[in-house]
């Protein structure tokens, strides 16, 4: 029996938005916690190599979206102090406590509650845009992937962290079991009877993996995509470059 069998039913195309900021908004107090330990903490690391990867230099424009408590558009800074980071969520709770923890480098943050489907910015404005575990989690991939290449400049980039397949199928079945009964038990320890965390395993069913992602990235206009994958590919890392010239 595959692992993924169990009872949930993910939301229809036309109310996953709505879904999904709801449950995140109720999941936000424990989102951070749950993520340290469902990776083991590993994702700190990944987000730092995501904010490695923008290449930004000093006095750049980098978009954080979907950036839930603010992890990544915060590691940017750290990476690139000079830089400018947009960061965008439609939760508001998770918005909240990325206030709370914007700390000392508050000059270079700027927080936005939007809609990654509907970005509130200028074409061609960034350098960099960055997005970890929120491609996954938006209602239309394609149409987010030629928003975000839209808002970047020529030669911009776009680092995109995500759960990726893993290809040797021992370790496969062991991490599909760990990701849908093992993470989900995690959740509901910190939250009872809260689904999301079986929304959270199930919403990678339908997600591209590795390959695919990267087919479609070239396929809407990215020029070259490379991938980086960890924990045999448990979790990936996407760096796709805009063309110099449209
Ligand atoms: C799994 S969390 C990731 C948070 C953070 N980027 C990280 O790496 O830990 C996904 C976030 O994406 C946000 N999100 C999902 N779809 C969105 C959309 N269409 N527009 C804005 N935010 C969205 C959710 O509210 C949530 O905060």
């Amino acid at each position: 029996m595959l692992a993924e069998s169990i009872d949930y039913k993910l939301p229809e195309k036309e109310k996953k938005s709505e879904y999904v900021e709801s449950k995140f908004d109720e999941i936000a107090q424990r989102y951070d916690l749950f993520n340290d330990l469902i990776t083991f903490g590993m994702h700190r690391y990944w987000k730092k190599f995501v904010a490695k990867k923008t290449g930004l230099a000093p006095g750049e424009n980098c978009l954080d979206l979907c950036t839930g408590t603010g992890d990544i558009g915060r590691a940017v800074l750290k990476f690139q102090p000079e830089a400018k980071v947009t960061a965008l969520d439609f939760s508001s709770e998770m918005l909240e406590l990325a206030h709370q923890q914007q700390g000392e480098n508050a000059h270079g943050l700027n927080y936005i509650r939007g809609d990654a489907m509907a970005p509130p910015f200028p074409k061609e404005y960034f350098e960099a845009v960055t997005v970890g575990y929120g491609l996954r989690n938006v209602a239309d991939l394609s149409a987010c992937i030629k928003n975000i290449l839209s808002l970047l400049k020529p030669s911009g980039v776009l680092v995109c962290l995500d759960v990726g397949k893993v290809n040797i199928p021992v370790i496969a079945q062991l991490n599909r079991f760990y990701f849908f009964k093992i993470v989900p038990l995690i959740g509901k320890w910190l939250m009872p009877g809260q689904e999301m965390f079986d929304y959270l395993p199930h919403s990678s069913i339908n997600y591209p993996d590795q390959k695919k992602l990267k087919k479609i990235l070239l396929e809407e206009g990215f020029q070259k995509v490379d991938v980086y994958d960890f924990v045999f590919g448990a979790s990936t890392i996407h760096v796709a470059q805009k063309p110099a010239s449209s």
